[in-house]
């Protein structure tokens, strides 16, 4: 199968390419490096089931010829992470809707399945869990900004849901909670990284608001196997399904926990929403999947525990540092 992977030079796309290779896929990225690196995938250069293309997708020429040639797209490609959405609000907006239109309007002219990547954030401000993939969805107002990302991914989501209604096409639509593993950066606001170089260098461990926010983290090695196995299965069309673990944490516990995994001497500190993110920042204080659907669509669910998921991570930062 030729699978098209949109962001495939990311952190969740370049473990997805390596999972695709194994299985013996023949696939394509395109990735325009924003946050994504030729690093990532360069350990699959030269293998001829690989090939990639440093561009935007918004570029519809070179996306038409490359959905033209595939048979299934992973979208992938988005302005990721709270810390990067906030100082780029109007390009983000623009990368998560226009993209995703541009990449679901060509999988429909040539008829290809599409998953496309969406997020926890969709749910907003809940405090009950799990989530489920029908549940309410409450959000701040717009000049929020955070909420933007949100929504913008929900505008994908209803365009998804719309080219499935009116023209039957094989959409797909991921809802991935919080993944952490190697290769994913600190630079944009994900906490697990920031905390863990923070703790390797025995900086000060910096948590944001007052730690009592509670997270579930999936191992991006669950994550890539739930998508492998979501674009060979039948009976996902139309459907949206989340993808995470289901292992509770609260943000405080999550940096106690790194501290100590990693040995390290750093202090941990608090540092008010304001201070981190500017005074129009709220937080999410709470994040759980159901993952019945998952499990019922693909027999598989995201089960890695949380300790093992970290000292992984926490040996792939520290090779990186040495
Ligand atoms: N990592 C998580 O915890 C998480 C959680 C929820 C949803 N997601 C979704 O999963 C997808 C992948 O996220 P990730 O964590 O791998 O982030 P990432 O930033 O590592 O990957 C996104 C990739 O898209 C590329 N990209 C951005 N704009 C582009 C454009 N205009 N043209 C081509 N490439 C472009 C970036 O360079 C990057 O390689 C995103 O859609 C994100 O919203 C991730």
């Amino acid at each position: 199968m030729k699978i098209l992977v949109t962001g495939g030079a990311g952190f969740i796309g370049s473990h997805l390419c390596d999972l695709l290779i194994a299985k013996g896929e023949e696939v394509t990225v395109i990735d325009d490096l924003s946050t994504g690196s030729l690093e990532n995938i360069s350990h699959l250069n030269g293998n001829p089931r690989f090939h990639y293309c440093v561009n935007t997708i918004l570029n519809t020429k070179v996306m038409d010829r490359l959905i033209s040639e595939c048979d299934c797209v992973v979208h992938l490609a988005a302005a990721v992470g709270v810390k990067y959405v906030l100082e780029n609000p109007l390009s983000s907006i623009e990368t998560n809707i226009l993209g995703t239109e541009t990449a679901l309007k060509l999988a429909n002219r040539y008829r290809k399945k599409i998953l496309v990547a969406s997020t926890s954030e969709v749910y907003g401000k809940h405090m009950h869990a799990p989530l489920k993939e029908d549940d309410n969805l409450i959000y701040g107002p717009p000049s929020t900004m955070r909420w933007s990302y949100a929504a913008s991914k929900l505008v994908d989501e209803f365009t998804a849901l719309a080219y499935h209604r009116t023209k039957k096409l094989d959409t797909v639509i991921i809802r991935c909670f919080n993944t952490i593993g190697p290769r994913q950066t600190g630079l944009y606001g994900m906490v697990v990284p920031r905390f863990i170089q923070q703790a390797l260098r025995d900086d000060p461990i910096t948590v944001y608001g007052d730690g009592k926010q509670t997270r579930t983290f999936t191992f991006i090695d669950d994550v890539v196997e739930a998508i492998y196995r979501l674009i060979k299965c039948e009976k996902g069309a139309g459907e949206v399904v989340n993808i995470g673990g289901t292992e509770e944490i609260t943000i405080a516990d999550l940096a106690h926990k790194i501290k100590e995994l990693s040995g390290s001497n750093s202090e941990i500190v608090f540092i008010p929403y304001d201070k981190a993110y500017g005074k129009d920042f709220e937080d999410m204080m709470r994040r759980v999947p159901s993952v019945d659907k998952l499990k019922a669509l693909i027999g598989f669910i995201p089960e890695t525990p949380l300790d093992q998921i970290l000292k992984n991570t926490i040996e792939y930062f520290r090779a990186k540092a040495s």
